[in-house]
């Protein structure tokens, strides 16, 4: 099975600003999404955006005040965010999430880790540390939101087929297969070629992470949490560092 950097590069990064419904609907989905949770900056103005993608949160976080690191493992994601940025203050880092600590210079006042990237993580080990890691990374007071898909109840039967995108020349459907600790995700992409269609298929796993396995690792970091329903059935963890 290719890893995750492996599939957004070869079949997902592509198509993922078309998935996502364009780039002008994804940036307003994204704003409105900060607008309604995210605090603006204060003592620290720098903002970390783990697994930025093409920047449907680093550029609303730019346009409320924020210096954003936006960092990511897909290169195809980070030109199109690299192509829209103009002259907001974000700084582009491809590399592994899991490093990020090592691209700070100071502490951040917000970091953000949105849209499920959490779960393509490669275990849970991997979660718990990168949790620790989050945790001392804010400022006193300083906040961590991050957004994911609850897995830990699986879906069977037919309700595993997920028609994610289409229109007149691609289609997108997910198939979901679980295991004890991940599921795997069958991205089938039938695209238009001319008068005949072409189908593309390439899996990658996710991890099966429970939102309140989530807000105990954040809270036995020292982190005050809070979780609510976040947008399109994803779980949102609200965690703060106390003062
Ligand atoms: C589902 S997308 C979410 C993107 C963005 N946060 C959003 O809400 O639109 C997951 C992103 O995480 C990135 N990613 C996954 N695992 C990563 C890792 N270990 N290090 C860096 N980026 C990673 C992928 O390249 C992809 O851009």
């Amino acid at each position: 099975m290719p890893s995750v950097s492996e599939h957004y590069e070869r079949h997902l990064a592509p198509v993922y600003v078309w998935m996502a419904g364009g780039m002008d609907a994804a940036l307003l989905r994204g704003q409105a999404e900060v607008d309604a949770v995210c605090p603006r900056p204060s003592i620290s103005k720098l903002a970390v955006d783990l697994g930025a993608g093409f920047g449907m949160h680093a550029i609303p976080l730019a346009d409320i005040g924020y210096s954003v690191l936006a960092i990511d493992s897909s290169s195809t994601l980070l030109d199109v965010l690299q192509s829209h940025l103009g002259t907001r203050p974000i700084k582009i880092v491809s590399d592994d999430l899991m490093s990020f600590r090592g691209h700070l210079k100071a502490h951040a006042g917000l970091i953000v880790c949105m849209g499920d990237t959490l779960t393509h993580l490669p275990d849970h080990q991997s979660v718990e540390r990168l949790l620790t890691d989050v945790a001392e990374a804010p400022e006193r007071g300083g906040t961590f939101i991050v957004t994911f898909r609850d897995y830990s109840s699986p879906l069977v039967g037919l309700e595993r087929f997920i028609p994610v995108r289409s229109d007149s020349d691609r289609i997108l459907t997910c198939f979901l297969e679980y295991d004890d600790v991940a599921v795997t995700v069958h991205d089938i992409l039938n695209e238009r070629d001319g008068s005949e269609w072409r189908q593309r298929v390439s899996s990658y796993r996710k991890l099966r992470l429970s939102p309140d396995w989530v807000v105990h690792a954040l809270e036995a970091n020292g982190l005050q949490v809070t979780r609510e329903q976040g947008l399109a059935g994803m779980a949102r963890v609200i965690a703060q560092r106390p003062l």
